[in-house]
Parts: C-alpha cells; sequence; structure tokens
C-alpha cells in the first residue's frame, strides 16, 4: 500500500523517470483496437448465453403519481411471451443507484417520466417488444410536478458556498466589472454502446455481463438492490462501448435483468432502446449562472463572484458541481460563490462528461471575455495577470501549474497575436470571420486502486484487475507502466480488466482512471521488483530491466526459476486533497464563421494546449483531448436536451434530434501536450486527461462567436436562432 505522505512540494523525482525503457509515454496503439475494429470484442449484449431470455423495459408515461395496477394479461396471452415482471426493487429509483431510498412497496411511485416500471421477458426481443405494447398501466391521479428549475423549490448546497471579503463592494469599486447572467441546457450522455446486461443464475450465485464503469462500486449497488450479499455477484464487462457517466452507477437494464433470471430460472438479457437510454439514464443539468467579475484599473481582480443554479429530482443527491474550478482558477480576494439545487421532476440529474466544469467554465469564461473586452486588456493577458500563486479559497499550494505555459504556447502556435480584437472585423462572402480563447481547467480527481501483476515463469506479464476500459485507453497505459517497470515490450503483458473476482480498481469516471490504476500497477511491480532485486544482489532503484533481462545480462526467466512472482498493488490516496489543489489546466483557440443571414456557426479551426501531468500514452492522451474539444464543440453549438415544459417528458430522445458533432462539424484540431510531471498528483506524475478537453472550450467558440459577428449570446448552446 502506498500513500501520499504530507509532503512540503510536490516530489517529482520517481522511479519511472530512471528506468528510461522508452515503454512509457510513448504512442502505443490501442491494444484492444485490433478485437474491437474486426469485432472480435464482445460487449455486454452480445456475449453467446445459452437459452436466453429477452426483456423489454416498459417505462412511465407520467411525470408523476403512482402506478395503480399493470394489466398483463393480453400481453401475456401473447406468443412466446414468458413473463412480465413488476417487482418493487425494479421499480425504485435505488434500482438507478442514485437515491438513497428503501425500495418501493406497490403502488409504485413514478417521479419522471421515462422511469422504468416493468419488464417484458419473452422467447425473442421481438415478441417482448410487442407484447410491451399491449401493457395496460393504471397510473391513477397525476400530480402537478414542478418542471421549472427557475421558478421551483430550491435548497442550497452549503458545502460549495464560499463567502470572502466583500464582493458588493468590489463590484462598486471596480475600474471595470462584469454581471452577467449565461444559461446552459441539459446534456445527454449519449454513449455509443446503449446500456445492456444479460444476467444468469446458478443457485445462489448471479453472473451479470454488462456495460459498466465502475465494477468495484457496482457490486454493491447491484448487492443492495437485489437484497444479496456482494459474495454472490460476478460483473464481467471487459468492453464498454462509452461511459460519460451514465454507467458510473447500476440502472434497471441490469437489475431487471437480475430479477426476470432468477424469477424464470433462465437468463435473461436486457438492452436498452436509444429512446430508453435518453429519457431514463440520467441527464446533466441544466444550469442558470451569474458571473461576478471585478479588476482594478490594472486589470488585476478585485472580486470573484459565480453562483449557479441546476437541478434534479426530489430525495437525489447530486448536484452539478458547476463551481469546481472557479473556486482556485482566478485570483480575487473579494469572493462569493454558492449553488443552488431546483427540485423538479425531470429524471434524474447525474455526472455527464466533465461533470461541473463542462458548463461551468464555459460560462465563467464568456464573462471573462466579456471583462478582457470592458477592461482594453487582451483576453490571453488578463487571465495570465490573475493566475493565483496559491489556492485563492483554502491557501494551500497547487500541486502544480500549467495555465501559464497553456495560454503562452497555445495563443503562440494559434497565431493570437495577430488576431484582431474588435468584432465584426472580417466578412468572407456571407459569413463573418472572428477568433475566440478561453481556459480550461478541470480538478485532478485520483481514487483507491487495487491490482495484481504477476510476473509469468515465462517472462511475461500478467495485469488483473476490476478496472474497466471505456474506450479511454486503459488496457494499453497498464502495459505501458508495467513494461516500464519491469523492462517489458507492451505487448508481453497480457491485461485482463473488467471482472470483479479481480482485485478492485478504482473504475473509470471523473478522469481518475489513468492516474488511479496506473499508481496501483506501480506499487504492485514495485514490490516485484524488490524481490527480483533481492534475488539477484542489488538495490531495487538500481535494477535496470530492459527485455526481460537484469543490466547483468542474467534473463527475467532464469531469475524466476520456474516460478511466478504476484504481488496486489494497492494504491489510497491519502490526503492529496488537504495538502495541494491539484487540477488540470489549459487554453483553447478557435476560429469560427458565422453565417450572416442564417446564423449558422461552422468551426473553422481548434486548438487546445493542455497540462495534465506525465502522459502516459503520446497516442491515446492525445486521442482524449480530441475527443474534448469535440465534446466542447457540442456544447457550444448543439447539445442541449429539450423537455416538454407540460409534463417534463423529453422531447428530443435519440442522435437524430439531439445532436452532437459529427465528422462534418469538426475541423482539423490541434492538441499541444504541456510537459510536466506532477509527483504530487499521483505516484506516477500523472493527472487526469479525459474531461479536461471540454472543460471551458465552448466559450472559445462562443467569443468568437461574439468577436465575429457581434452577437453576445448568453446561452448555450448557441443556435443559430439565438446567434442570429
Ligand atoms: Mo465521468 S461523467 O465521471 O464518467
Amino acid at each position: 500500500m502506498i500513500a501520499h505522505e504530507k509532503q512540503d512540494k510536490p516530489d517529482n523525482a520517481n522511479r519511472l523517470d530512471g528506468m528510461k525503457q522508452g515503454v512509457l509515454g510513448k504512442p502505443v496503439s490501442r491494444l484492444d483496437g485490433l478485437a474491437k475494429v474486426t469485432g472480435t470484442a464482445l460487449y455486454a449484449a452480445e456475449y453467446p448465453v445459452q437459452d436466453c431470455a429477452e426483456g423489454v423495459l416498459i417505462t412511465a408515461t407520467i411525470t408523476r403519481g403512482v402506478v395503480n395496477a399493470i394489466d398483463k394479461k393480453a400481453a401475456l396471452a401473447m406468443p412466446g411471451v414468458i413473463a412480465v415482471i413488476d417487482d418493487p426493487r425494479l421499480t425504485t429509483r435505488a434500482a438507478q443507484g442514485t437515491a438513497d431510498e428503501a425500495p418501493q412497496q406497490n403502488p409504485a411511485r413514478v417521479d419522471y417520466w421515462g422511469q422504468p416500471i416493468a419488464l417484458v421477458v419473452a422467447e425473442t426481443f421481438e415478441q417482448a417488444r410487442h407484447a410491451a405494447k399491449h401493457i395496460v398501466v393504471d397510473y391513477g391521479e397525476e400530480i402537478n410536478p414542478p418542471l421549472d428549475p427557475e421558478t421551483a423549490k430550491t435548497e442550497e448546497q452549503t458545502e460549495e458556498t464560499i463567502s470572502q471579503g466583500d464582493l458588493d463592494a468590489a463590484m462598486r469599486d471596480a475600474a471595470h466589472s462584469v454581471d452577467v447572467t449565461i444559461r446552459t441546457k441539459g446534456h445527454a450522455s449519449a454513449a455509443m454502446e446503449p446500456h445492456a446486461a444479460i444476467a444468469s443464475w446458478d443457485g445462489d450465485d448471479l453472473t451479470v455481463h454488462a456495460s459498466l464503469q465502475m465494477l468495484n462500486y457496482n457490486i454493491t449497488e447491484l448487492a443492495d438492490a437485489l437484497g444479496i450479499r456482494e459474495q454472490h455477484i460476478r460483473l464481467i464487462a471487459r468492453y464498454v462501448g462509452g461511459g460519460f457517466g451514465s454507467k458510473l452507477g447500476v440502472s434497471e437494464e441490469v437489475v431487471a435483468a437480475a430479477i426476470a433470471a432468477e424469477q424464470i430460472g433462465r437468463p435473461v438479457r436486457v438492452v436498452m432502446t436509444r429512446q430508453q437510454v435518453f429519457e431514463t439514464i440520467m441527464r446533466r443539468s441544466e444550469s442558470k449562472q451569474r458571473l461576478r467579475l471585478a479588476v482594478d484599473a490594472a486589470g488585476k481582480m478585485t472580486g470573484f463572484g459565480h453562483h449557479a443554479l441546476v437541478s434534479n429530482l426530489p430525495g437525489e443527491d447530486f448536484a452539478e458541481p458547476i463551481l469546481q474550478s472557479s473556486h482556485f482558477l482566478y485570483a480575487g480576494e473579494n469572493r462569493e460563490l454558492k449553488l443552488e439545487l431546483a427540485r423538479v421532476h425531470m429524471m434524474t440529474a447525474g455526472s455527464v462528461r466533465a461533470p461541473g466544469e463542462a458548463v461551468g467554465m464555459p460560462a465563467l469564461e464568456v464573462a471573462m471575455d466579456m471583462l478582457a473586452e470592458r477592461s482594453g486588456i487582451d483576453p490571453v493577458k488578463l487571465r495570465l495577470m490573475n493566475i493565483p500563486d496559491k489556492d485563492p479559497e483554502k491557501g494551500i499550494p497547487f500541486s502544480s501549474h500549467t495555465l501559464a505555459d497553456c495560454l503562452n504556447q497555445g495563443a503562440e502556435a494559434f497565431g493570437w497575436n495577430k488576431t484582431i480584437r474588435t468584432p465584426r472585423h472580417t466578412r468572407e462572402g456571407e459569413w463573418w470571420v472572428g477568433t475566440g480563447m478561453a481556459s480550461a481547467a478541470r480538478v485532478h480527481n485520483v481514487m483507491e486502486a487495487k491490482a495484481r501483476v504477476t510476473l509469468k515463469a515465462d517472462g511475461t506479464a500478467v495485469v488483473e484487475t476490476d478496472m474497466t476500459d471505456i474506450g479511454t485507453g486503459t488496457y494499453t497505459i497498464a502495459a505501458q507502466v508495467v513494461g516500464e517497470m519491469l523492462g517489458l515490450a507492451p505487448d508481453r503483458v497480457l491485461v485482463d480488466l473488467g471482472d470483479s473476482r479481480h482485485p478492485r480498481g478504482p473504475g473509470s469516471g471523473g478522469s481518475w482512471g489513468a492516474p488511479s490504476i496506473g499508481s496501483a500497477l506501480y506499487v504492485a511491480c514495485k514490490a516485484i521488483r524488490e524481490e527480483l532485486a533481492e534475488r539477484l544482489g542489488v538495490d531495487e532503484p538500481e535494477l535496470a530491466l530492459r527485455d526481460g533481462k537484469a543490466a547483468s545480462g542474467t534473463s527475467l526467466v532464469e531469475v524466476l526459476d520456474g516460478k511466478d512472482i504476484a504481488k496486489i498493488g494497492h494504491y489510497e490516496p491519502g490526503a492529496i486533497a488537504e495538502d495541494f489543489t491539484a487540477s488540470g489546466f489549459g487554453a483553447f483557440f478557435a476560429q469560427v464563421r458565422v453565417n450572416h443571414f442564417t446564423g449558422e456557426t461552422r468551426v473553422d479551426r481548434m486548438l487546445g494546449a493542455f497540462g495534465f501531468g506525465r502522459v502516459l500514452n503520446d497516442k491515446t492522451a492525445r486521442s482524449q483531448c480530441l475527443g474534448g474539444i469535440t465534446w466542447s464543440i457540442g456544447t457550444a453549438l448543439t447539445e442541449a436536451l429539450e423537455f416538454d415544459g407540460r409534463d417534463g417528458h423529453l422531447v428530443n430522445r435519440d442522435l437524430a434530434e439531439y445532436h452532437v458533432p459529427v465528422n462534418r462539424d469538426v475541423p482539423e484540431l490541434d492538441v499541444i501536450m504541456v510537459e510536466e510531471r506532477d509527483g504530487a498528483a499521483s505516484p506516477i506524475q500523472a493527472k487526469g486527461i479525459g474531461e479536461l478537453g471540454m472543460c471551458g472550450g465552448a466559450a472559445a467558440i462562443a467569443n468568437a462567436i461574439y468577436n465575429a459577428s457581434g452577437a453576445r449570446v448568453l446561452e448555450f448552446p448557441m443556435t443559430p436562432d439565438r446567434v442570429i
């Protein structure tokens, strides 16, 4: 086990630096890539399971009320139908792993349109789907639910509230100030692979193939939801076709499949339709954000205010953490930050792709652009001037800080100094052309993690952990960390992920996957190295391993002498958050064109410069940044959940109506990875990467829209109707 010990400054010397195997950091192509592109990688619903019945979920078509009765008669008489299941464990929101509620009794309560209430099980999917249409639900009387966050009852999230100095006075005395309210729409998680599960029982033991991000935690949730012990559950998720937060917790397809399989004594598969994923799983909350920023005549920030309103269902804990990076990104001694949660009956709000900063940073960075214009200071310069040297609220140091480097390197590569800051400066035919920029920030998280590494007698290595790879490259970086430390090429390391029988990893979420699992592997490999060093009669730090051999020329196979060495690495983050504020930083630069007649915006080019600690794999890290910037384009221009104001049902519940950027919307993107090592962030000096690329990028586009067209739009996404 390793924990971060109290230290005055980040420890940037580490064993991985000394080894120089040339494995870590290299742009190794995904080890799972071939299996994925050739279709041999099995996703949850694809496992060949004998005698498997098919389940189709029935979801509520009211917003708030109770299910008095479900008339199953017609459905049960239809060909192939085996059962209609309305077990109360299925209808409770606890099945979604979000609400901490006791299982409901019948009549089941409905809290949102789209909430699963029953499952039809049949021999074939088509039979189940057909029968589902013949289920008659008697909902009783519908209760008029609050649906508008701006008028609903709110609760202050006191742990997010900060009041320091006197912001009102700072605003009054400011040489320049901005007081602006910006709104963002809700987002769908929209992972490519829909939620799916196959459950089978063997006596008391349950095996579920599912599409999940955090097996370590999901196994506990599922045990709770079913009322059985964890020891009886095995979860398998070797390949996951994206999660974006929607698979952090178990949801109804998993619980329903398990209940149904138990009841009918056969394996059951449940795959959500795209529409069900959209209206049932979770949403990113919409937000209303008031930014108050004050500077003195020189542009030094004196006041910083960020007040956000988000929403969730009654009883749900999660409140989109809008202010996460606002707490430390810019200086300003007079500070007021407040987060409020409105209670509405739209589906559960939860973690979706960079919860918090994905929408908090775009709003803040639009306000910063307005402040730059008002103070007559270049936007890059204004940000450079206001980088605090320590956390402005907690007074603790940053583990490392790359914002200035990102701003400078990004501006240089983009040619920022050549841009014109007066709006409507360039017109090409129908199009106004302009540029904008924004800072990026995303808090760095690490989680407790365990992994087993076995150095096999044949000189290969095996990694075993329940950690998942949700398309991010975990298989590959795991092989690289182990390869670096044990002197093996990555293809000599077999990585076995996504099985809850293995040691519990950190799961994939919040960008903590790579730094957390990488650190557990580091600890395991260090223990193996110590044993090898002892056998070879050298000190572990001096043990140089390369291509399966020690520096003396002795091969690992000889040293191992027919026996494996297996070690479990246990990484515990300890008190890192108390000693340091750790964050990834970055800067975005965008050029857009806005159509004079239609208000349509096209992104011409976009660049992101990011600092996130050590790069474990140049290719997968870069891909994460490219993906993040692409989501920034979606946040800026197209993504918006549209709820019907009368009943709270989601109107655009598929990828035809909910628009994510497609190939045609994404220009050539440039990524600069600013070199840094952050020894306080994790033992392997890496920070989270996955989400940083979408934390602020939308503001670079919004600011470019303003620079191009003169339209200062205060609502994301900036669709043509809002821009024109
Ligand atoms: Mo992420 S939204 O924490 O999977």
